[in-house]
């Protein structure tokens, strides 16, 4: 059976994807928060992504365009998605400059077009990340004018093309920027909070927590409601940042309107009503009054029910749910009885009143999460901000309480 025509040569043919086609595909770079890859990983095997690799606060995999669209709406825990063009060796500024000069900048974007640099360099090579930066910025524009074209303009607020320099040690890696604008804005944050939490982290808090919409839903420490927003995104099969004004990729040479539009569309269908009530509650009126803004912009008014209230005092709506707390710290936000005794009174509050409860709790005080006096499912590392957190998890069984309920 070698005939090239055979049925059987065909369905081999058929089954399998060829490697080929495969390599066909862009390689692209999802940026995330330290140790929230593996959500990252589970967000892109869900949109079809191939040869995904988990890497150090970053993800990388294959795709089409269709998917690049994809990545920007869709995905809750990345932070941008990029598109490396060019890697290389390289010890010194100098030579940094000549290889920049080198790339075909102008097959990339036209000169009228404006542009920025963003970087993150990890070298003792590059010692003053900020000059490397500009070395690049030189070798851009130079570019151009060799080429006779008129010089791009830089534009660090509002620039169309995004273009990101990595250096690890002496590994350059030079990326287009396709998010513009990082994807945590999803452009629902009208009122800034003392000590918000990030939309990214918010995100991948709930995924570790194993939030999917099954049971009723609470912040009772809502601030400006991230966290209520998010899980209702989530719940609702609602795409973050399908209402964000822009992409970078839009200033792209082969941007596609229609398929943007296809990809648009396709999101708007997978809606789905929520089935639980969700809960954002806060003992401040001005969080409150933040949080109603922010739930307006999201268009979640409908589905989230915002109140005042002290969670000391307030009983749970509801016999059986899931919350999520992000309580002060004592840092931006103080206390006024002392970070102990709040993180005490709030796992007496827990056992008191919340059995039936799933509780997650976010912190940077280690040692007054202690102080909840209840043994937690989980304890997940994680960095909010520059600040080392842990999120804990505690499951608050009606049975066997003393058990479950044991102190640690
Ligand atoms: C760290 S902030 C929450 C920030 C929020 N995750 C966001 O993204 O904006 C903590 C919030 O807890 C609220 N809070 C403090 N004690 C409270 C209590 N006893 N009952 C209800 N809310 C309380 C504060 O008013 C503050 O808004």
């Amino acid at each position: 059976m070698t005939d090239q025509n055979s049925p059987r040569r065909k369905k081999i043919s058929f089954r399998k994807k060829p490697k080929q086609e495969q390599r066909r595909d862009t390689k692209y770079v999802a940026t995330c928060f330290k140790n929230t890859e593996e959500e990252l990983v589970a967000e892109l095997k869900k949109l079809g992504a191939a040869a995904i690799q988990s890497r150090n606060r970053a993800v990388s995999f294959y795709g089409d365009k269709e998917l690049l669209y994809k990545a920007n709406i869709w995905l809750r825990t990345a932070l941008r998605v990029l598109k490396p063009i060019h890697n290389f060796n390289s010890e010194d500024a100098e030579d940094l400059y000549n290889r920049c000069k080198k790339i075909a900048w102008e097959k990339l974007f036209k000169p009228q077009q404006t542009f920025a640099i963003d970087y993150a360099v990890y070298s003792d090579h590059f010692k003053h990340d900020q000059y490397t930066a500009l070395k690049m910025k030189d070798a851009i524009v130079d570019r151009f004018r060799v080429a006779g074209l008129n010089r791009p303009k830089v534009d660090r607020k509002n620039a169309e093309v995004k273009i990101h320099l990595h250096i690890d040690r002496n590994r350059v890696t030079i990326s287009l920027d396709s998010s513009g604008a990082p994807l945590f804005k999803r452009g629902y944050r009208e009122e800034q909070h003392r000590a918000p939490m990030n939309e990214c982290l918010a995100a991948a808090l709930l995924m570790k927590a194993g939030w999917k919409g099954q049971l009723d839903f609470l912040d009772p420490m809502c601030g400006s409601g991230t966290l209520a927003i998010e899980a209702a995104l989530m719940a609702a099969n609602i795409p973050p940042n399908l209402n964000r004004v822009s992409f970078a990729f839009e200033h792209w040479e082969d941007y596609d309107a229609s398929l943007l539009s296809k990809v648009l569309g396709e999101a708007k269908l997978g809606f789905t009503p929520l089935k639980v009530n969700v809960w954002a509650k806060d003992r401040e009126m001005r969080s409150i009054r933040m949080c109603r803004v922010n739930v307006t912009a999201a268009n979640m008014r409908k589905s989230i029910q915002i109140e005042q209230g002290d969670f000391f005092d307030a009983k749970p709506p509801v016999e059986k749910g899931f919350m999520i707390m992000n309580p002060p710290y004592d840092q931006r936000l103080k206390t006024t009885e002392g970070i102990e005794a709040f993180y005490q009174k709030v796992g007496t509050q827990l056992k008191h009143h919340y059995i039936g409860w799933q509780a997650w709790i976010i912190s940077a005080e280690i040692d007054a999460l202690k102080q909840i006096g209840l043994k937690p499912k989980k304890k997940i590392p994680l960095m909010n901000g520059k600040l080392a957190c842990e999120l804990r998890g505690y499951e608050l069984f009606s049975g066997k309480r003393k058990d479950k309920l044991a102190s640690v």
